[in-house]
């Protein structure tokens, strides 16, 4: 008898952009926005020989109390731009873009997601993100378009009766119709899609391009959310990052491929996580423990419970005991979608229990039971690694995850830039070859190749 093969594991790059868990005070840290940053981080990911180097986005600055947040000053680069210039400098991995399918049109991303995958070679992915909020849309042409406050009634009655779902799920679908336009001898022929969101004609002009259809990843977490993955994606980034939560993920979402005639190996779920790493385990917890005073400030602590609260809170000691005033949700305090913690008035709510008054009440209790301040609830609650150990220790654990069904793989959030993921190519990377549960070399020079997926039949 032979033994199971061992189930291997996919890795992603984060860039470790504007997320709270950037930490920019430390004087390793370097610019987010010069190219020499992306380039370290995408050469790091191909010397670990990982799947895909992956870029979050935000298209409006976020505002909180009338300024520009904090954590967005550095600025946010176009991805599909910085991801073409990328595929010059690598040759095999793969170039996420995350691109907002509520405020595109089909015909001009299609024709860009389908240049980067020419230009590569084969490597370009789509994470598809429905963030539909006014205060984002007043950055386009409709303006407010696809107010989520006010779904489905307003959409339903004036602009285009579906929500950001079905327009995304009729997007990719559109996408696809017009990667597969082109025979595959090259030959242009004419498209026309009718649909409830769009209706357009004409001809396509960019020759199918050499993955069929650029991998299509998945960011969203409510039923709708993952019912749309389960249609239509390769690949789910998601947050749940711990062994249970994770579990229970991927049970959920695997369990929905079948109605779609897919099989459970078509769709890789891959949480987003932290990781901070030692000479041993203790070394890594005390290092862990000053990476969170680093990423929450005096200033940050307060900065996140006025995020949760909607409210000026900032005659609050970050040391001393939470308010007891509950939170204003309705407050326009904070504009634009925030990550600390998942306490922004936007629906990323409803996936972790309630809206800001629950939140309150658990960073309450746990205030209470354990004794904290502010600011160690705040590091207590938004502020904990995924992955803290020595190589070893992490190694195993990441191990565990993915036998345990919890992932497929990883996206990596590091959190310096641009060399956060340095140590862990040099020292975690080579034991999980060891194992037998990363690749040694890449095998096939196409990120579908890469997360074992197969081409897409052409639909001509
Ligand atoms: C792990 C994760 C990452 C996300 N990244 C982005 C992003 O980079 N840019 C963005 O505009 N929205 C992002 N989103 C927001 C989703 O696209 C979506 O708009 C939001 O989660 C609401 O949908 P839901 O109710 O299905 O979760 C992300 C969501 C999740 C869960």
């Amino acid at each position: 008898m032979t033994a199971p093969k061992q189930k291997q594991m996919h890795l992603a790059a984060h860039f470790p952009g504007v997320n709270n868990t950037t930490v920019w005070t430390d004087p390793r840290s370097k610019s987010q926005i010069d190219f020499s940053s992306f380039e370290h981080l995408a050469r790091t990911a191909e010397r670990g020989r990982f799947d895909f180097f992956f870029l979050a986005e935000g298209l409006r600055l976020r505002e909180h109390k009338g300024r520009i947040h904090d954590l967005d000053v550095v600025g946010r680069p176009e991805s599909l731009t910085v991801l073409s210039a990328l595929a010059a400098v690598t040759d095999r991995l793969g170039l996420a873009a995350t691109v907002n399918a509520t405020f595109n049109e089909p015909y001009e991303l299609a024709r860009r997601l389908a240049t980067l995958d020419h230009l590569s070679d084969g490597r370009a992915a789509w994470n598809v993100v429905t963030s539909s909020d006014a205060f984002t849309g007043e950055n386009f042409r409709r303006g407010g378009y696809l107010d989520r406050a006010h779904l489905p009634q307003a959409l339903g009655s004036a602009r285009t009766g579906g929500t950001p779902y079905t327009r995304a799920a009729e997007f990719v679908a559109t996408a696809r119709e017009l990667w597969d336009t082109w025979t595959p001898d090259g030959t242009p022929r004419p498209f026309r899609h009718q649909g409830q969101h769009f209706t357009i004609e004409g001809e396509f002009t960019v020759p199918r391009s050499p993955q069929g259809h650029p991998v299509v990843i998945q960011a969203g977490d409510s039923p709708e959310g993952r019912e749309f993955a389960a249609s239509a994606a390769d690949v789910i980034f998601t947050r749940h990052g711990t062994l249970e939560a994770g579990r229970t993920f991927y049970t959920d979402v695997k369990a929905r491929l079948a109605k779609y005639g897919r099989q459970p190996d078509d769709l890789k779920i891959m949480p987003g996580v932290t990781f901070v790493l030692g000479d041993s385990d203790a070394e890594a917890q005390e290092s862990a423990a000053e990476i969170r005073r680093q990423q929450i400030s005096p200033q940050n602590a307060i900065l996140a419970l006025e995020q949760v609260w909607g409210r000026d809170l900032s005659s609050y000691d970050p040391d001393g005991p939470l308010p007891e005033i509950d939170p204003d949700p309705d407050s326009g305090l904070v504009q634009g979608r925030v990550r600390i913690g998942d306490p922004s008035p936007s629906s990323r709510l409803r996936s972790t229990g309630g809206g800001p008054i629950a939140v309150a009440a658990r960073w309450r209790a746990l205030s209470e039971a354990k004794g904290l301040s502010i600011r160690q609830t705040v590091i207590e609650t938004t502020g904990r690694q995924s992955f803290i150990g020595s190589p070893e220790t992490v190694a195993a654990e990441l191990v565990e995850f993915v036998a345990a069904d919890a992932a497929d793989g990883f996206i990596l959030v590091p959190h310096l830039t641009p060399g956060g993921l340095d140590d862990f190519v040099d020292r975690v990377v080579p034991l999980l070859q060891e194992r037998g549960a990363f690749r040694s070399e890449y095998t096939g020079s196409t990120l579908r190749s890469h997360l074992g997926l197969a081409e897409p039949v052409w639909k001509g």
